[in-house]
C-alpha cells in the first residue's frame, strides 16, 4: 500500500509540473545576409507559458532602427529574401507593433543598432508560439529590414529592403 501511494505521488508531481508549463519549447534562427548586405545574426525563441521570449543579436547594421519580423514562409532562397513572403499573419489582423494584441503575429517591432552596427533585442511577445499551433513560428523565417518599421503603414510598416533572412528551426525543449 505504501508503494502505491509513492507511485501515485510521483504521477501527481509530473502532472503538476506539466500544468505549470515547466517544459519550454525552443526554436532558433541563423540569419544570413541577402545580396549586397553584411547583416547577419542569431535569434532564439523560448516558449514561457502564453508568451515567447525572444533574444537576438544582429550585426552589420547601420545605427538606428530596423524593422524585425517573422515572415510567413521559411524560404530565404531568393537573393532579396522575397521568397519568405509577407508578415506571418494567421489571424488576418493589420500590421502593428509587438505590444498590440490585434496585429500580424510576426510583427516584432524594431531592432535598435548601436554605433558599431550591433543590435541586441530582448522581448516577451504574445500571439505567437513555438510548436504546432496555427500561430507557431517554427518553419517560418525571421527578416531584418533596411529601414525602421513605423508600426502603422499597411501591410509592411514601410521598413524597406530585406537585409538578412533566417529559417526558424525547432530546438530542444528546455525543462524550466
Ligand atoms: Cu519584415
Ligand atoms: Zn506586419
Amino acid at each position: 500500500m505504501k508503494r502505491l501511494v509513492v507511485v501515485l505521488g510521483c504521477c501527481a508531481l509530473v502532472a503538476a509540473c506539466s500544468n505549470m508549463s515547466l517544459r519550454s519549447p525552443t526554436a532558433t534562427a541563423v540569419l544570413a545576409p541577402t545580396k549586397g548586405s553584411q547583416v547577419a545574426g542569431n535569434v532564439k525563441f523560448v516558449q514561457r507559458g502564453e508568451k515567447v521570449l525572444i533574444d537576438a543579436r544582429i550585426t552589420g547594421l547601420t545605427p538606428g532602427l530596423h524593422g524585425f519580423h517573422v515572415h510567413e514562409k521559411g524560404d530565404c532562397t531568393a537573393a532579396d529574401a522575397s521568397s519568405a513572403g509577407g508578415h506571418f499573419n494567421p489571424r488576418k489582423a493589420p500590421h502593428a507593433g509587438p505590444d498590440i494584441p490585434d496585429r500580424h503575429a510576426g510583427d516584432l517591432g524594431n531592432l535598435n543598432a548601436d554605433a558599431s552596427g550591433v543590435a541586441v533585442y530582448h522581448a516577451e511577445v504574445g500571439g505567437i508560439s513555438v510548436g504546432t499551433a496555427i500561430d507557431s513560428i517554427v518553419g517560418r523565417a525571421v527578416i531584418v529590414h533596411a529601414n525602421a518599421d513605423d508600426l502603422r503603414t499597411q501591410p509592411t510598416g514601410n521598413s524597406g529592403a530585406r537585409l538578412a533572412c533566417g529559417l526558424i528551426s525547432k530546438g530542444q525543449d528546455q525543462w524550466f
